[in-house]
């Protein structure tokens, strides 16, 4: 049995409910471009909200971190990784946490004890040692010098506020020396495992730091760091996570790994990360802005790249890649299967659009480097060549030239903004728009979140939406299609509501308040302390929202449930129009 299902049966064995690994590309979350964590799709409900499925959480959780590409090339820097994770929301507590990580490391992936050593939180003026923590690792087994303390490696939050708290960092000794008695974080023989993050606490703005109303539970085993532990590798790309991969890069380009680590890691990397992002069932296809400009440079440098190892850029070669990473991770993500084809195509269009390109780019990169790059210029090859910032990084540095960054970035700021507004003016009132009719769309929605409680069950909550002037989407949390009777049952509700002629009314209150009413909201830290609720009719639905909304139900038409397919797993799609 591989990693991943060893971490979920251990888990539901301790009476944790295996949640779905929730989309790359977050909907309705615009403060990120990608989940980043596995506890990022969690946090309204570490900031309170009750979870649906309960209070034991476990998944593993797709994340893409992309702000630094530089990096990737080396042994264990991955752009896309999964994150094991399991959650307390407001149950266990230290005490089960940290002794379900020990049984898990020793008795399941059978790791001797004096292989691990731990980091507990050594305490400061806000939050004291973690005396606890450190007690129950030494009552486990750990001896008193593999349990190091440390302070900023040992408090733990994704960004600047939300729920955060101090945490205790597992440590496998990954060399072949004697294991010294005394574990220094610091010594890279040492290699992180997984996280513990007691989530008791929530960061505020203006710094300060006041307690959450449940204490949390939240960890992070890193897939591919894990994997090439167990398996004795110090390169994560000869585990099996990426082996085949490797060995295919090699088949297709005729050349050695050795020698050629970097741009075959490279590739590996980028294309597994250009799967899953343009699997995603939100669509993203390459483009100049948001998550479509990083799927653009991903797939960019890794064709650069493939030319670099002599890789016909005409050929198959990028199909041949995507395929086996598809069928890699196809039993676990449902979207690989339905996408599949989107996915091959997405690659091949882009591979083509870089190719015509590309050619002139490089004659145009030789007669501007005579010099180091300006802003200017390399901004020049990025909008007529398409060329990414670290393609021009990458060939100026192999002739020993400097790229003025900062001045790229300043143009290319001025071009997204320049566009930015291009398009609001295009889409007013239309797409991502808040015309007449997207108002519709607004309280339909709403309408049909609370009809699909009452006919499919109160664990119905909203996962995500999408309204453009022509139809509403709609996700939310089921475990199972929708019968046709479900369907029509939804669909009479929302009209006998529209018929019904209901007042929608705006209300003030405080976000707590909001909360403790049971009004719905998919990301409560997003919103202020004073919140608007919309409520219909006598509290048919009941929802924190920004609005607009119309002020009766009576305007909305019919109501018509177009389609009804899966989004992700244990999410579906509605998509509905207003006639
Ligand atoms: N959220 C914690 C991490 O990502 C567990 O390390």
């Amino acid at each position: 049995m591989n990693l991943k299902d060893l971490y979920i049966n251990f888990f539901i064995s301790k009476g944790h409910k295996q949640i779905p690994s929730a989309p790359v590309v977050p909907e309705n979350d615009p403060s990120v471009l990608f989940n980043t964590a596995g506890m990022q799709p969690l946090i309204p409900y570490l900031m309170g909200q009750p979870h649906p499925y309960g209070t034991r959480l476990c998944d593993y959780q797709k994340c893409i971190r992309t702000n630094d590409l530089d990096v990737i090339g080396d042994t264990y820097h991955h752009t896309f990784f999964e994150m094991l994770g399991n959650w307390s929301l407001g149950d266990y507590f230290k005490k089960e946490a940290i002794t379900w990580s020990y049984e898990f490391l020793t008795e399941v992936l059978n790791i001797p004890t004096d292989r691990l050593a731990v980091t507990v939180f050594g305490g400061n003026d806000l939050i004291p040692f973690d005396k606890e923590a450190h007690d129950l690792w030494a009552s486990l087994g750990i001896s008193e010098g593999h349990i190091a303390q440390t302070v900023e490696d040992n408090f733990w939050i994704a960004g600047d506020v939300g729920p955060c708290g101090s945490d205790t960092e597992m440590f496998y000794f990954r060399s072949n020396d004697p294991i010294p008695e005394v574990f220094d974080p610091e010594d890279n023989r040492w290699v992180e495992i997984w996280n513990d993050v007691f989530m008791q606490f929530e960061k505020h703005a203006d710094g300060s730091i006041t307690e959450l109303p449940k204490k949390n539970v939240d960890t992070g085993m890193g897939v591919e760091r894990a994997v090439s532990v167990l398996e004795g590798v110090n390169d994560n790309y000869l585990s099996s996570i990426w082996k085949d991969v490797i060995d295919l890069i090699c088949k297709i380009s005729g050349k050695e790994y050795a020698g050629n680590e970097e741009s075959m890691r490279i590739i590996a990397d980028h294309m597994r990360t250009a799967v899953f992002i343009s699997a995603d069932y939100s669509g993203i296809k390459p483009s100049n802005v948001g998550q479509g400009y990083i799927l653009r440079r991903l797939i960019r440098r890794a064709i650069r790249h493939a030319k670099k190892l002599g890789i016909l850029i005409n050929g198959d070669w990028e199909q041949r890649i995507a395929e086996l990473i598809i069928s890699k991770y196809a039993t676990y993500y449902q979207e690989l299967i339905d996408n599949k084809n989107v996915v091959l195509e997405v690659l091949k269009n882009e591979k083509e659009k870089f190719n015509r390109t590309l050619e002139k780019g490089l004659r145009e990169f030789e007669k501007v480097s005579d010099k180091d790059i300006d802003g200017v210029t390399a901004f020049h090859l990025f909008d007529t060549y398409g060329f990414p910032i670290e393609l021009t990084i990458e060939l100026a540095s192999e002739r020993g030239l400097n790229v003025d960054v900062a001045g790229f970035n300043a143009k290319f700021k001025e071009h997204q903004e320049l566009s930015r507004t291009a398009s609001q003016g295009q889409f007013k009132g239309g797409l991502g728009g808040n015309g007449e009719v997207e108002t519709k769309y607004h309280t339909a929605t709403h309408l049909l979140n609370a009809a699909l409680k009452q006919v499919v069950g109160p664990d119905v909550h909203q996962k995500g939406s999408n309204i453009t002037a022509e139809r509403m989407r709609f996700d939310f949390s089921c475990d199972h299609k929708l019968s046709d009777e479900e369907k029509t049952q939804a669909e009479n509700l929302v009209n006998e509501w529209i018929n019904a002629g209901l007042e929608v009314k705006r209300i003030e209150m405080p976000k707590q308040d909001a909360i403790a009413s049971g009004a719905e909201c998919m990301f409560i830290e997003k919103y202020p302390d004073i919140v608007s609720v919309y409520v219909i009719g006598d509290g048919i639905s009941k929802e924190l929202c920004g609005g607009p909304h119309v002020a009766n139900t009576s305007e909305l038409g019919h109501f018509k449930i177009v389609k009804e397919e899966a989004s992700s797993a244990g999410v579906r799609r509605i998509k509905a129009v207003l006639e």
